[in-house]
């Protein structure tokens, strides 16, 4: 069957201030945690930048904006996800001024979109905390956080609200399960991390996420806010009862995010883990109030799916950075992620039944070595591998379309390539844009077009049917 995409769907791509921006100090900018981070998650953070840390300079996006954006419109996107760094706005992150020329950055990007008629979806926090909020109130694990917070996102909606629609309060807010540093800027090592302090600094997190969304609704009447949420539908790993339901609790820890943000209070199973984990939460009274603020749409990245098992002895040892264990029947990319295009359908009926939410896929691709060759005197890349990636999983969104499912739109991840979260390497290449940097460092910074630049074009142009 042909695969029929909505009108007005939104096609485009998304980033993250610190993987594509650079300029780490520029115009009053303060250190965020990723300056810290030159090997993004396999190692502890540094003490301070190191000229190693591939972000400081990143594809200097802050410079080159025109430039890229000229390429997004000429690709036909109709949407662009980025994110607006913290620590240019509040360098610090706890004064009460912000910082001027940090806002003007974002007019800046916001004109040209603009220009191009591409809507703006952005995203207030992705993984950049202001180091300092780290470092002094051990990040989200503090309440002061939420006030700080609840200050920057006053100023972004006053600022931006007239022309930024779409806003995702946290990027991959379940993802703190897992990265306490990276996702909630909590500086204790998670080994020491205690589920108490975990869980204190997850509801910190949703209640912020709560007033914002009510401080949009009454300062942006037309703002729709969405939470932002890691998916990674979980299957037993055999039809041992014991595995479905160990699958069940893993699903359960990251359901708890979306059913908070949906229906406006914690659920009884998770309440339960709480419980039994020995952890009592402090939630005051206007806590509960804030969370009845509940979100206009659900958006989530996909890349990976995978299996659970209660087999404690067994491959539950081997668990990847998603928290599961490997699917046996699935390839993988480069970098060991398993390919499952069928699994954003899952996820998009799963999704959809339980919250009856909008829902927006705002993260998917394929991270992989590219090769530059020249063909006819001009540098490409001939990404078959990443066409049949972003194919394959489209074909998917399709199915789901037809189930029923309501979605808002599609951003492909790091449309442009950019330095990776978990790595910090240049060399895993998820654009269509290729940009001439390497993992030393080297490189002219130019951009060339790669072959599923000229595909993904055509994909937006006929609004999916190309697929077909
Ligand atoms: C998501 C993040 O988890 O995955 C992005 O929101 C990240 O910031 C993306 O870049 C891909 O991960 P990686 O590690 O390949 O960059």
């Amino acid at each position: 069957m042909a695969t029929s995409f909505p009108d007005g769907f939104l096609w485009g791509g998304a980033t993250a201030a610190n993987q594509i921006e650079g300029a780490y100090d520029a115009d009053g900018k303060g250190l965020s945690i990723q300056d810290v981070m030159p090997r993004g998650i396999t190692t502890p953070p540094s003490e301070s930048p190191t000229p190693d840390n591939l972000k400081l300079e990143a594809i200097d996006f802050y410079h080159r904006y025109a430039e890229d954006i000229a390429l997004f419109a000429d690709l036909g996107f109709t949407v662009f996800r980025f994110s607006i760094a913290w620590s240019r706005i509040f360098p610090l992150g706890d004064e009460t001024e912000p910082n001027e020329a940090g806002l003007a950055f974002y007019d800046r990007v916001l004109d040209e979109l603009e220009r191009h008629g591409i809507e703006p979806l952005v995203t207030i926090s992705h993984y950049e905390t202001p180091l300092h909020l780290a470092r002094t109130y051990d990040g989200w694990t503090n309440r002061e956080l939420i006030g700080f917070y609840e200050r920057y996102c006053r100023v972004l909606f006053e600022r931006f609200g007239h022309r930024v629609k779409y806003w995702l309060t946290f990027n991959e807010i379940n993802s703190v399960l897992h990265e306490p540093f990276l996702s909630g800027g909590i500086a204790t090592p998670k080994e020491q991390l205690t589920q108490q302090d975990l869980h204190q600094a997850i509801h910190h997190e949703l209640v912020a996420s709560a007033r914002a969304t009510r401080l949009a609704h009454e300062l942006v009447p037309d703002a729709k806010i969405g939470c932002m949420i890691l998916a990674v539908p979980i299957y037993p790993l055999t039809p041992n009862p014991d595995d479905v339901v160990a699958a069940m609790h893993t699903a359960h820890a990251n359901y708890a995010f979306g059913d908070i943000h949906c229906r406006g209070e914690y659920p009884g199973y998770h309440l339960r883990r709480l419980r039994e984990a020995g952890v009592e939460l402090d939630i005051t009274d206007s806590d509960r109030d804030d969370l009845r603020y509940t979100v206009d749409f659900v958006s989530f990245s996909y890349y990976v799916s995978v299996c659970e098992t209660a087999d404690k002895a067994g491959p539950a040892d081997g668990r990847d950075l998603f928290g599961g264990v490997p699917n046996p029947t699935l390839p993988q990319s480069e970098w060991g992620w398993q390919i499952d295009p069928q699994g954003l359908r899952v996820a998009l009926n799963d999704y959809w039944d339980r919250w009856q939410k909008p829902l927006f896929i705002v993260e998917n691709g394929l991270g992989a070595v590219d090769e530059l060759v020249e063909i006819d005197g001009e540098p490409t890349v001939l990404d078959d591998y990443r066409i049949a990636f972003h194919r394959d999983h489209l074909v998917q969104v399709g199915e789901a379309l037809t189930d029923g499912v309501r979605l808002l739109g599609y951003t492909t991840w790091g449309c442009i390539d950019l330095v990776s979260a978990s790595t910090a390497q240049m060399s895993k290449r998820y654009g269509f844009i290729y940009v001439d940097r390497n993992d030393d460092g080297s490189g002219t910074l130019q951009r060339y077009r790669k072959k599923s630049f000229e595909w993904y074009r055509s994909v937006i142009a006929s609004n999916g049917a190309a697929l077909s």
